[in-house]
């Protein structure tokens, strides 16, 4: 199988001195290309902490992490940035739309720092389609429920068709009909090729994935 992510000897630490809490420690870690992963665990287990290292949202401690070939704690600010825009999509528990923008604008947002042209706006629609949400482009985040707020998320991270899917509790705001259609799109993602890695205190997606992690106290479990 082909690699796309690896950790070695990787640790977060939060603070410092006696108020030091380490958040994350991860010896060796691998996830090949294609992979459909669920971080599971306890509250303040770690998956959140390993997320954001993978998305490059944070750095860590401690280790190296690779993805792709590329060495994420030896990157600069700006190759950072078009990392986190070009590799990878984020999907948030708590959605994290433009509210002043509606959805075809936020699907777009990925796309603004070069600007939309025609290809990328008529590629956003059928994303917006893929969803279930045609006809929704003009409506604002406060027009829309929670699961098609998710949705719209979900088409914004696709944008511009990133190796990897980084999921942090996509259904933890959502009741278990609308879950259930954001599992099923993360199932289509990973049927389409994506890498796809859910945190989740979700049953339903621990069952759907093709491999489960657990962190406990930051610390891998099996
Ligand atoms: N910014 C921070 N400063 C200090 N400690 C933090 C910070 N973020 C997280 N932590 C601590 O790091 C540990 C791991 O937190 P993390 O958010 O990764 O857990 P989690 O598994 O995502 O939990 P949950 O299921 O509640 O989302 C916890 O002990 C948490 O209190
Ligand atoms: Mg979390």
């Amino acid at each position: 199988m082909d690699m796309l992510i690896s950790l070695d000897k990787v640790e977060r630490v939060y603070g410092r001195g006696s108020s030091a809490v380490k958040a994350l420690d991860i010896g060796k870690l691998q996830i090949d290309r294609g992979e459909f992963v669920a971080v599971t665990g306890p509250s303040g287990g770690g998956k959140t902490t390993l997320l954001n290292l993978l998305g490059a949202l944070d750095r860590p401690s401690r280790g190296r992490i690779l993805v792709d070939g590329k060495d994420l704690t030896a990157l600069g600010g700006g190759a950072l940035c078009r990392y986190r825009r070009e590799k990878v999509g984020f999907i948030f528990q708590a959605y994290c739309l433009l509210p002043t923008l509606s959805a075809l604008q936020n699907v777009l947002t990925p796309a603004l720092p070069q600007g939309a042209g025609r290809a990328t706006r008529d590629r956003a629609r059928q994303l917006l389609r893929r969803v279930g949400l045609a006809g929704a482009e003009k409506r604002l985040p406060g027009e829309l429920s929670g699961g098609e707020q998710q949705r719209v998320a979900i088409a914004r991270a696709l944008l511009l068709d990133p190796d990897l899917i980084l999921a942090d509790e996509p259904t933890g705001n959502l009741d278990s009909v609308n879950g259930k259609g954001i599992i099923e799109l993360l199932k289509d993602l990973h049927e389409m090729g994506k890498t796809v890695l859910v945190a989740s205190h979700d049953q339903r997606v621990a069952d759907s994935c093709s491999r489960v992690l657990r962190l406990v106290d930051g610390a891998l479990v099996s």
